[in-house]
């Protein structure tokens, strides 16, 4: 996880390199003059040479890799993977549908109340204040059920898949509200049902009176399609319908559009209790632009206003479906939703034994949820990059490409993120490995010709809306963690690999050898077997501790000095890995793997590794670099001139003051950084260093939490140091569950592997995963979430939430299946 709040990884900007021309020769008239005729051409043609080679280096970075692509163009569509076409794969609203297609037609639900001061709700943000919300069971294919809890009311939204015809199917919606207790007398609530195209298709209301009774539509993937809006039950009674039809510059204008077109209204008496006219805030008329750009949308709002409690049903009927057995709606649909409930609740049971492993429902209940939000997350997004390198003076778009993938968060990063989907993928893989094979696919499909992927995906105006600009470009000198090989080993590592799984790795192969081949040629170190991430901050003057965005561990203490003589820990490990599985797929597919297999001996030798990494007076590994321990922020002293005004002189800036000068040295940070041997399992189990480390683990002083184990030491002199005056800690102590996962599963491993340290790792084994399940388990019950990391002094969750990325992982950590 890397936070866009923060600068994106600098690059290492040096100038294009510089063509040389020939002076001219000059001696007789008559050859001066051939002479000048033919350096003329020559001139012009080096002169062509040069535009060319500028032009050839600067799209060298949105040329994309030339073996034919992982996911076939088509392999998304209705007709070969209907069950997968629908999803809800907008995680970034509270509950919507899309399909897998580029430009989609969409449906979403808002709510407001129409009784208090809360705002309209559509786009999951963190400043709405929901005490909570997230999937209870969601499958990832077919079918989910959400719980939300909004201020004196609950929402329950529920989605039903239904196999049939040639264009993905049927679905229907449920939306159940219920009021908390005691309820509040009259409370009034207004949802809001929308569907809108993106650039193609269209839509059709269709009213019965005043009413919106349904909406035909076709569209180029779905055909001809229903969705219809039956009279909802209302406990109140008085119900009111408003609808609007309108066009808008865009997806991700929606919001706009419902909260400036809504008008005072007022309640039909007739139906009310008593007959009291109530007054309310409707959908009305919206003014579009005037004139809407290629991807303009459609919009048909449906708003039902009505009292707690309640209950309405969408229905989406696919027009190609012949043979239905009848709408799925009222007691069909409750059947239909329990049949999916209590089958993945089954599969659930068997896959992951909670109860024999002494937990309680509640707790399988969490776990339950916690893979369901990781599924239920999974979007599809549709777009291009924004990319820079080296020879482009500007950012250019990198070509319009899918992404199908989990995000990290619905609220603060509903996108794709590198290094997160690789652990996502673990827990994915373990539920369905299809899913994770397509993700794997797709983020491949991403890799320029060069071998680099872009980090952060942010894809399409409706994924940008959500960052701000400058955060946008995607630097091709940066790298992220290759964990995607983390999913790959665990994939490998299943007795049998499905057939998709083997077609996978053959038509992924020469990527995946671009994609280490890059690692390994540009983010090398400068000895034999070291590497070093580039990308770091260059601006030594502004952060106490240049960060390091690109390693994913941003602000996690490296060298003070950033400098072409680092080598970091980490990316060696990272980069034993990649051989490891590189080798093995050689195996599987029958290739030459001996190339990764020598490079998997060298990065795990671990006399090697310590020679290059082992800090002895930290008692673990670590980075080397030009460094200084001895760097403080401190308040630039104004300077002023003799008689100029104070007004003019700038505010004070926070600034680091470096104490004592640096010198090439080993970095003295005790964290995550100094366990990744450990962590990525390349000790030997009897290694005197895997002894050492587990120590420096369970030493409450530096690592050791009853909540997990914390960034960075205690003890160290970065421990919850701001980095600016604006950038609170965030790899510099709290507890974040990607990596204590890491931990728990090596500590599994070595528990598992004779040596004499096979103890002592099984006990600190089952203390950290109890103390983790207890604390997240808790935070949970407590806040209603998971969350980005957790207070290593209280356990309290912090950061963004819900964060049901790499925190799910805890549904692995119970289930023991690393
Ligand atoms: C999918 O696309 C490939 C080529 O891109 C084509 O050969 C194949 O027939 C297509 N399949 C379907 C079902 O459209
Ligand atoms: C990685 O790079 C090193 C040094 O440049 C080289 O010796 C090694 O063969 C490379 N590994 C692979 C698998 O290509
Ligand atoms: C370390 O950094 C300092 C300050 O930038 C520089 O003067 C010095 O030459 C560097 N040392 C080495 C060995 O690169």
């Amino acid at each position: 996880m890397t936070r866009d709040r923060r600068r994106h990884g600098g690059s290492e900007a040096r100038p294009p390199p510089s063509s040389r021309r020939a002076a001219p020769p000059q001696r007789e008239w008559s050859r001066v003059v051939l002479v000048a005729l033919l350096s003329c051409i020559i001139g012009f043609g080096a002169f062509a040479y040069s535009g060319y080679r500028k032009w050839s280096l600067a799209v060298r970075v949105v040329t994309m890799h030339p073996s034919p692509p992982i996911i076939s163009p088509n392999s998304s569509s209705p007709a070969l993977s209907p069950h997968m076409f629908w999803g809800s794969y907008r995680p970034q609203v509270y509950f919507g549908m899309k399909t897998r297609s580029p430009r989609s037609v969409v449906t979403g639900l808002m709510w407001v109340s129409q009784s208090g001061s809360s705002s309209l709700r559509h786009t999951c943000e963190q400043s709405d204040g929901l005490a909570r919300y997230g999937w209870l069971l969601h499958d990832g294919v077919s079918f989910g059920i959400q719980e939300i809890g909004d201020k004196g009311f609950t929402l329950m939204t529920e989605f039903v898949k239904r196999p049939g015809g040639q264009h993905g199917g049927d679905w229907s919606w449920r939306i159940t509200g219920t009021p908390e207790a005691p309820p509040s007398p009259g409370q009034l609530l207004s949802i809001f049902f929308y569907v809108a195209t993106d650039g193609q298709g269209m839509l059709t209301p269709h009213l019965d009176g005043r009413r919106l009774s349904h909406v035909t539509g076709t569209s180029e993937e779905l055909g001809a399609f229903t969705i219809n809006f039956p009279r909802p039950e209302a406990g109140g009674g008085a119900i009111s319908y408003n609808h609007l039809v309108t066009t808008c510059p865009g997806l991700h204008h929606i919001t706009e559009v419902v909260r400036t077109s809504l008008r005072d209204r007022f309640s039909h008496p007739s139906g009310g209790p008593g007959g009291n006219k109530r007054r309310y805030f409707g959908v009305d008329v919206y003014n579009p632009p005037p004139q809407p750009g290629s991807d303009h949308s459609q919009l048909i709002i449906q708003q039902v206003t009505l009292q707690l409690p309640f209950q309405a049903e969408v229905i989406f009927e696919s027009g190609s479906f012949w043979e239905r057995p009848g709408t799925l709606s009222g007691a069909a649909l409750t059947t239909e939703l329990e049949k999916h409930k209590t089958h993945m609740e089954e599969k659930f049971r068997q896959m992951f034994q909670l109860e024999k492993k002494g937990f309680i429902p509640e707790q399988i209940a969490f776990a339950q949820a916690a893979l369901s939000n990781m599924l239920g997350g999974i979007g599809y997004f549709y777009g291009s990059s924004l990319v820079q390198s080296r020879y482009n003076p500007e950012p250019v778009a990198y070509p319009v490409a899918p992404l199908y993938t989990a995000v990290p968060s619905r609220s603060f990063f509903p996108r794709g993120f590198l290094w997160d989907e690789g652990f996502h993928l673990l827990l994915i893989a373990q539920w369905n490995p299809s899913l994770a094979w397509q993700s794997l696919g797709h983020w491949l499909d991403l890799m320029n010709a060069d071998g680099w992927i872009p980090r952060e995906q942010i894809l399409g105006p409706e994924a940008r809306s959500k960052v701000p600009s400058e955060f946008v470009v995607q630097w091709d000198e940066n790298a992220n963690p290759p964990t995607l090989f983390l999913a790959l080993r665990q994939l490998l590592a299943s007795k049998d690999i499905a057939p998709e799984g083997l077609q996978f790795l053959r038509r992924a192969f020469p990527r995946l050898q671009t994609w280490y081949n890059w690692f390994n040629e540009t983010q090398n170190g400068p000895l034999p077997y070291s590497y070093r991430w580039r990308g770091r901050d260059r601006d030594t003057l502004r952060f106490l501790n240049p960060k390091t965005l690109t390693s994913g561990l941003d602000d996690y203490p490296r060298a003070s000095h950033p400098s072409d003589d680092e080598r970091h820990v980490d990316l060696r490990c990272w980069m034993a890995l990649a051989s490891e599985v590189m080798a093995n797929i050689c195996n599987l597919l029958g290739e030459d793997g001996s190339r990764y297999k020598e490079s998997y001996l060298a990065l795990s030798d671990n006399s090697l590794l310590d020679r290059l990494h082992w800090f002895e007076r930290l008692g673990a590994y670590a980075d080397y670099g030009n460094h200084t321990q001895n760097t403080v922020l401190e308040w630039e002293k104004p300077r002023l001139a003799p008689g100029q005004d104070p007004r003019s002189v700038p505010p004070p800036r926070l600034i680091r003051v470096v104490k004592k000068a640096p010198k090439l040295q080993f970095i003295g940070a005790l964290g995550y950084v100094s366990l990744f041997p450990l962590l990525l399992q390349l000790l030997q189990p009897d290694s005197p260093k895997l002894g050492r480390l587990l120590e420096q683990i369970r030493d409450p002083d530096k690592l050791w939490t009853p909540y997990g184990i914390r960034s960075l030491s205690k003890s160290s002199p970065m421990y919850m140091k701001h980095n600016t005056e604006h950038d609170p800690p965030y790899w510099r102590g709290p507890i974040w569950v990607n990596v204590n996962f890491l931990v728990v599963r090596a500590l599994h491993h070595y528990s598992q592997l004779e040596g004499p340290y096979q103890e002592r790792a099984g006990s600190i084994y089952r203390e950290l995963r109890i103390n983790l399940l207890a604390n997240l388990y808790r935070q949970y019950k407590e806040s209603g979430f998971l969350w980005e990391q957790y207070n290593d002094q209280t356990g309290r969750g912090q950061g963004c939430h819900p964060f049901t990325g790499w925190s799910a992982l805890i549904v692995l950590v119970m289930a023991e299946e690393y």
